[in-house]
Order: C-alpha cells, then sequence, then structure tokens
C-alpha cells in the first residue's frame, strides 16, 4: 500500500474525510430551478461580504483600541501610518454600507419571485434577523472610532432608545452603562461589535444555509404546484451557478477597492461632549426612521416605527396567497415596492433635512422637516 492510502486510512479511521468529501460533492451537484439568474448570486454576495467584514474587522482589532483616551488616535494612526491600514477600514467601512444595500436587494430578489412562501418561512424570518443583526453591527460599529459625528449620532440613537415608555430609561442606561455615552459606551458597543454580535450572525447565517441547501431555490410555480426539476432545463449548482459567482465576486470586489480609494472614510474631529455639532445624523440606513420620528409625537412615532420591522418580519405567514410569479400577486408586489418607495423618500428627505443646496443657481436650505425655503441673494 502506497504511503498516501496509508495516510488517508489512518486519517479515514480518526476523521470522516470520505463522508464530508461525498456530502460537498453531492452539494456541487445539486440541480437549481430553470429560473435561477445573475439575481440569485447576491445571497452568495453577501457570504462573501460578512466573510470580508470578518476578515478586516480581525485585523482593524491589531490597532484598534477601545478606549476614550486611545480609539481616536488608534484609528488615526491606522489611517495614516499603518502599513494598508487605510484600505482595511475602508473596506470593512465601505463593506458595512454595500452589505446593507445588497441585503435590501437580496430580500427584494426573495420577496419579488415569492420566494419565502412554504416551506421557506423560517428561512425568511431567519433573514430578516440577520438584518436586524447588520443594523446593530452598523450602529455599534459607528461609534467605534469616537469623532464627533459617531459620539453625537450615538448620543441621539440611544436618546430614541431611552425615551420608550417604561422600559426606555433602563433602556438607554442599559446600552450607555450610564447617563450619558462615555467609556462605559465604548466598552459595551465594542464588546457587541467584535463578540456577541458576530457569533449571532454566523449562527444565524449557517441556519439560513442549511435551510436553502435542505429545501433548495424556490420555483416560480405557486405553492402545492411544484414539479421535479427536468435535468434538460435545471441550472446546475456547479459550474453553472458558481460560474456566476465567480464573475460577481471579484468585480464587486475591484469595484470596492476603486471606490474606497476615490472616497476613504472620514477620521473627522475627536469627540468632544462639551461641543454639540450642528446637523448630526445617523448612518443613511437609519435615516428614514429618524426622520419619521421628527414629524410624530414622540409616542406614536415610536410605537408606529416598529409596525414596519414587524410587518416584515411576520410577512411569509401574512400573504397567505399560493402564487409565486409576480405577475399574479400585483397586491403584494404593490405594498412591498410601495413600502420601498416610501422607506426611500422619507431617508432621501432626512437627508437633505437641516442642509443647504445649490440648484439651478437658486440656494435652497431644508429645515428639519425637510421643508424647502430658497435663501435670498446676499444672506
Ligand atoms: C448575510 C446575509 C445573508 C446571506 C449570506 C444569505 C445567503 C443566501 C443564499 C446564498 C441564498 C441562495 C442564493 C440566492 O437566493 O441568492 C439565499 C436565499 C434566500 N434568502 Fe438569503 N442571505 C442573507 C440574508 C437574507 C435576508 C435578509 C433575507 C430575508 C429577509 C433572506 C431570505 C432568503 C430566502 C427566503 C431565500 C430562499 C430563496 C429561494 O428559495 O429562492 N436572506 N440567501
Amino acid at each position: 500500500m502506497s504511503l498516501r492510502a496509508r495516510a488517508n486510512g489512518w486519517f479515514e479511521r480518526r476523521y470522516p474525510m470520505r463522508a464530508i468529501r461525498e456530502g460537498l460533492a453531492h452539494q456541487m451537484h445539486k440541480l437549481l430551478p430553470p429560473h435561477v439568474s445573475w439575481l440569485h448570486t447576491l445571497g452568495g454576495l453577501l457570504l462573501f461580504l460578512a466573510a470580508q467584514q470578518i476578515l478586516t474587522g480581525i485585523l482593524l482589532m491589531v490597532y484598534y483600541r477601545p478606549t476614550t483616551e486611545d480609539a481616536y488616535e488608534s484609528v488615526r494612526f491606522l489611517m495614516l501610518k499603518a502599513s494598508f491600514g487605510w484600505l482595511i477600514r475602508g473596506l470593512h467601512a465601505w463593506g458595512a454600507t454595500l452589505m446593507i444595500a445588497v441585503l435590501v436587494l437580496h430580500m427584494l430578489r426573495v420577496f419579488i419571485m415569492g420566494a419565502y412562501k412554504r416551506p421557506r418561512e423560517l428561512t425568511w424570518v431567519g433573514g430578516v434577523l440577520i438584518f436586524f443583526t447588520t443594523l446593530g453591527f452598523g450602529f455599534t460599529g459607528y461609534l467605534l472610532p469616537w469623532n464627533q459625528l459617531s459620539y453625537w449620532a450615538t448620543t441621539v440613537g440611544t436618546e430614541v432608545a431611552a425615551s420608550i415608555p417604561g422600559i426606555g430609561r433602563s433602556l438607554g442606561v442599559l446600552m450607555r452603562g450610564g447617563e450619558a455615552v462615555g467609556q462605559e459606551t465604548l466598552a459595551r458597543f465594542y464588546t457587541m461589535h467584535v463578540v456577541v454580535l458576530p457569533w449571532v450572525l454566523v449562527f444565524l447565517m449557517i441556519m439560513h444555509i442549511v435551510m436553502i441547501r435542505t429545501q433548495n431555490l424556490a420555483p416560480l410555480e405557486a405553492v402545492g404546484e411544484e414539479r421535479p426539476l427536468d435535468p434538460r432545463t435545471a441550472v446546475s449548482f456547479a459550474p453553472q451557478h458558481t460560474s456566476r459567482e465567480l464573475v460577481v465576486f471579484p468585480l464587486f470586489f475591484a469595484l470596492m477597492i476603486a471606490v474606497v480609494i476615490l472616497f476613504p472614510p472620514e477620521i473627522g474631529v475627536k469627540a468632544d461632549p462639551t461641543v454639540t455639532p450642528e446637523g448630526i445624523k445617523p448612518e443613511w440606513y437609519f435615516l428614514p426612521t429618524y426622520q419619521l420620528l421628527k414629524y410624530l409625537p414622540k409616542l406614536l412615532g415610536l410605537g408606529l416605527s416598529a409596525i414596519p420591522p414587524l410587518l416584515l418580519l411576520l410577512w411569509p405567514f401574512l400573504d397567505r396567497s399560493r402564487a409565486r410569479r409576480p405577475s399574479q400577486r400585483k397586491l403584494s408586489v404593490t405594498i412591498g415596492l410601495g413600502a420601498l418607495l416610501l422607506t426611500v423618500l422619507l431617508g432621501l428627505v432626512g437627508y437633505l433635512s437641516e442642509s443647504e443646496i445649490t440648484l439651478f443657481g437658486k440656494h435652497i436650505r431644508f429645515d428639519m422637516y425637510g421643508v424647502p425655503e430658497v435663501v435670498p441673494a446676499g444672506r
């Protein structure tokens, strides 16, 4: 017997190498429904982005110091002195924003194709939990550079939580570790960001992938009318689907590097709890909620802003129709796209609020509600 065969045998008796190899080969040869297209690479792209966030996050931890004295300087050092620090931080910061954008696109794809229907309700619910977890990464990560913007955006964000009737005050103290944002807050946010949320995300992602691989991707036929896949029209996972992914991932990565070079994330000015800057705004993905809260009395606003996440989570149990094709689900597709449009509009108004722009030679100022006012020349 050759040395290689003996070594293989030795491992095989101690670890189920063959079973794992066969399991992987079985997964690679799976057939997917015939409509599976480039749009279905968004899920794989999210896996790629999550891996990139974890890897760049670990590299950032080498230099980052989670204390109010050193955090800002350590980020400055990363951006200006550490080898490729600007690239690692740029990929991590842009990766966070792009991951949320790709998450929205992936959810939209699943929603429009009715792929959340029986028996994939829990795949959707788990996905929504992944979405909330990713927003949690955004919220906790934003504070870490400890600059003016991050300090004051976190102050405003935690104030929103603290204004919830009943539990609000305790929730605010729990999040901040005290009455104001400070060292305790930074320690809590850092722990959430680098330990708690990554474990939650990895667990949810594993559940997600296991469900997708066991149920396979949803066909376009209505619930209960699914037909077995025909090998002549089906798409093979490998090489057909994987070769699309192998085009999308490097292209996306190259695009990200270009974006990082052209628009590096800012370092800003070190946080100063005694100076409140003007026009503090959260990251773009929190802008719609932030803007909505401005229009309504506190209690009503908080109550109303809890409804869309709940609807999103429970949607597969609310939409009981069997059809999957979007053309046969006009009401549900209109509700979904309408809600998305409204969210984008609110975000846009939030972005413009408390700012000034020049349009066609006219100077326009937007108040906190996003109402525009033309500023006369000379003022
Ligand atoms: C890190 C986040 C996520 C990762 C890595 C991920 C990964 C994937 C992958 C690889 C697929 C199969 C290919 C594809 O459909 O694109 C998939 C399908 C699916 N995902 Fe996600 N996903 C994520 C987030 C979400 C979210 C936020 C939702 C919904 C709220 C969701 C719901 C679903 C559903 C229902 C399917 C099955 C689609 C079908 O059968 O056609 N996923 N996901």
